[in-house]
């Protein structure tokens, strides 16, 4: 592969030029090439709920799209500094930080001068390590009480050099399966992408889990999409299931997470669920490291 190559291919790059440091969280990449899956509303919901739970939580906009940036009630006119200008180098991850109306809960935003990056970036050798290096950059200047315990990164709905950038910045990937005919439909170049990036820009990187979403109990169809990607993905499926709930499609229209729109009702349940499930998870990976 030539290394002109302007695509989200991946190019191996050299490990003495890999950038160091340790991350400032964990950073979870939210990542599925299909679109309209119920990555955006995982990565606002998920936030919130472990916001909500105490965790001081940043989410990334690394869509183009920005719907994680509207569904937070971020206006155009706030994102002076967007996601684009930070991993352009132009801006610092700390620079193009804003508060949510959620405590604890942050947003990098995202404009649509993002959809350039690729051609703009391209052909740098560090194309790919864009948004690491500013992760890194964020630790500098986030110890202490301010500092980060998850980053969340919505990805847009392909495996182009965002998302690329997102995986060689990530501890692990969150990938969102909607229960449909067509759910394991490219999931396999999902993962042997993973694979790809482990091997040649991020050897730590893992599979965090699989979260079905859209779930639908009047259809029976739900029911064997969900058993079928269990028995695909075994382990790697969490137990929580995010139902199909109109309260969760309604919310972004509002500016409001789904938590704030309303608490009760069964999708926020849902990701309240699933965000114990991660913090789970999280303790047996972290034991996994200190054995
Ligand atoms: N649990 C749910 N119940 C009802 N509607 C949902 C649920 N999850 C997501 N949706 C709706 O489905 C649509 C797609 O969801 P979302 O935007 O989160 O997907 P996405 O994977 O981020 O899409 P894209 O690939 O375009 O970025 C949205 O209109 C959203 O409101
Ligand atoms: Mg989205």
């Amino acid at each position: 592969m030539s290394d002109n190559m302007t695509s989200g291919e991946i190019v191996p790059f050299p490990n003495e030029m890999r950038p160091g440091g340790a991350l400032p969280a964990r950073v979870l990449a939210i990542a599925n090439q299909k679109g309209g899956v119920g990555k955006t509303t995982t990565a606002i919901n998920l936030g919130t709920a472990l916001a909500a739970i105490g965790e001081r939580v940043l989410i990334i906009d690394l869509d183009p799209q920005g719907n994680a940036s509207t569904g937070l009630g971020i206006d155009q006119k706030s994102r002076q500094i967007s996601t684009y200008d930070v991993i352009t180098g132009e801006k610092t991850l700390r620079e193009a930080v804003l508060a949510t109306a959620v405590p604890h809960l942050h947003i990098a935003p995202s404009t649509m001068d993002l959809s350039g990056f690729e051609l703009e970036v391209g052909h740098s050798r560090d194309r790919a390590y864009r948004l690491r290096t500013a992760l890194g950059q964020l630790n500098d200047v986030a110890m202490g009480s301010g500092a980060y315990n998850y980053v969340l990164i919505d990805c847009p709905p392909s495996l182009n050099l965002l998302t690329i950038n997102a995986m060689a910045a990530a501890n692990a990937i969150l990938v969102p399966l909607q229960c449909e005919f067509f759910a394991l439909e490219g999931l396999s170049q999902l993962l042997k992408t993973v694979e790809q990036v482990k091997q040649n820009l991020n050897p730590d990187l893992t599979i965090h889990g699989i979260v079905l979403t859209m779930f639908d109990a009047r259809n029976n169809l739900s029911g064997q999409v969900v058993a079928d990607v269990r028995q695909f993905m075994g382990p790697k499926v969490y137990d929580t299931v995010i139902p199909r709930n109109v309260r969760v499609s309604e919310a972004p229209s509002y500016g409001k997470p789904v938590l704030v729109y309303d608490l009760k009702c069964v999708g926020s349940e849902a990701y309240l669920r699933l965000a114990t499930e991660i913090i789970q998870r999280e303790k047996q990976f972290k034991e996994l490291r200190a054995s």
